[in-house]
């Protein structure tokens, strides 16, 4: 990388439906308890979108959550979106041209799908476009409507998963500030732990795909935490960090039990632990940026913090980062 450019986030904006359903409800439409979802999870309750509400629309959103807390220049100069989805509107247009047209970007546009991890792909595609000098500006979201994909009749896939959005601009920042390492990394041959149809009948290996997301939990699960930990420590280490110099850990957010066991093997104090899975439940792409806004609110991140950011999905895939945050940090909710 040339050293005289780095990118960063400099702005971020986030939405969550209001309607929220709690454990208590979900023990009133399905065969499982509280007491089952909050132990082997640390879920409480999840944001859900409305009938008639889609993935454009939490975009659109938390670009407007965006605009909010850092002014209205903040898209200015805006020359490429990218909307990180599993549940994008429609296959195409993707959900980026949307975005574009609605805050009337002279941008490129384009949906990048890489499960959970998308949207620290999403960032990472922005930092090569910045850093390479093809793009000033990138406008990456992660945004998801996963509740209008989980089969309802699956009590093992239904509770776990939420809606809800994020957005960030990723454009050049001074030293010491930006993303200081990118780790992104895939296992197509754990394709059939973590699934869904689009137009195809089956996978490679004959598993056929279904109209609903279908999950090997336990599978992912061991996924999760092996690969948690190697990913975390190599984007530490390609940081040129050691993990005692990260002062928040921001991981994906799908289960308590596996952001415990990623955090001990870092030997990270539970304060430097960014948790909202109790919350929000699974909400994928939207996960990450979503968490980063709640340390932000809380006064938890002030420039010069290095924020390690992890996370794992279908594919299988997984990516981590350690970014700098810059002195934009104090732009919180109003
Ligand atoms: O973003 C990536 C997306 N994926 C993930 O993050 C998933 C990672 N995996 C997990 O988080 C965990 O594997 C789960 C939370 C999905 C499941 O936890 P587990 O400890 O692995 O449970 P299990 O699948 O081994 O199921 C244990 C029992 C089963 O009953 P039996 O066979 O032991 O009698 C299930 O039928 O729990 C039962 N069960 C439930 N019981 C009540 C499964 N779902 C439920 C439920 N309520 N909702």
């Amino acid at each position: 990388m040339n050293d005289a450019v780095r990118a960063g986030i400099t702005a971020l904006g986030v939405y969550a439906p209001p309607k929220v359903v709690s454990n208590a409800d979900l023990e009133q439409i399905m065969d499982t308890s509280d007491e089952w979802i909050t132990s082997r999870t640390g879920i409480r309750r999840r944001h859900v979108a409305a009938d008639d509400e889609f993935t454009s629309d939490l975009a659109f959103r938390a670009v407007e959550d965006l605009l909010r807390r850092h002014g209205d220049h903040a898209l200015n100069g805006v020359d490429m979106v990218i909307v990180a989805t599993n549940t994008p509107d429609a296959l195409f247009p993707a959900t980026a041209a949307l975005v574009q047209e609605r805050f009337k970007l002279r941008a490129g546009a384009f949906d990048l799908l890489a499960a959970c991890p998308g949207w620290i792909y999403a960032i990472g595609a922005a930092k090569a476009f910045v850093e390479s000098g093809q793009c000033r500006k990138v406008l990456a979201i992660g945004a998801e409507a996963l509740t209008k994909v989980v089969d309802w009749d699956d009590r093992s896939t239904a509770v776990l998963f939420g809606d809800g959005a994020g957005a960030t601009v990723v454009e050049r920042v001074p030293e010491p500030y930006g993303i200081k390492s990118m780790v992104l990394g895939a296992d197509g041959g754990g394709a059939h732990h973590l699934h869904m149809r689009s137009v195809g009948r089956c996978l490679p290996n004959g598993t056929p795909l279904g109209k609903y997301m279908a999950m090997n939990g336990r599978e992912v699960f061991k996924f999760a935490v092996r690969v948690m930990d190697t990913a975390t420590v190599q984007a530490v280490a390609e940081a040129g960090l050691v993990p005692d110099d990260i002062s928040l850990f921001v991981p994906h957010q799908a289960n308590l039990r596996i952001i415990d066991a990623a955090r001990e093997r870092l030997r990270l104090p539970p304060e430097r632990v960014v948790v909202t899975v109790d919350e929000y439940g699974n909400n994928s792409t939207a996960s990450i940026p979503l968490a980063i806004a709640h340390a932000l609110d809380a006064g938890r991140v002030d420039a010069g913090d290095n924020l390690l950011v992890v996370s794992f999905g279908a594919g299988l895939t997984w990516a981590a980062a350690v970014i700098t945050w810059g002195p934009w940090a104090e732009a919180r909710r109003a």
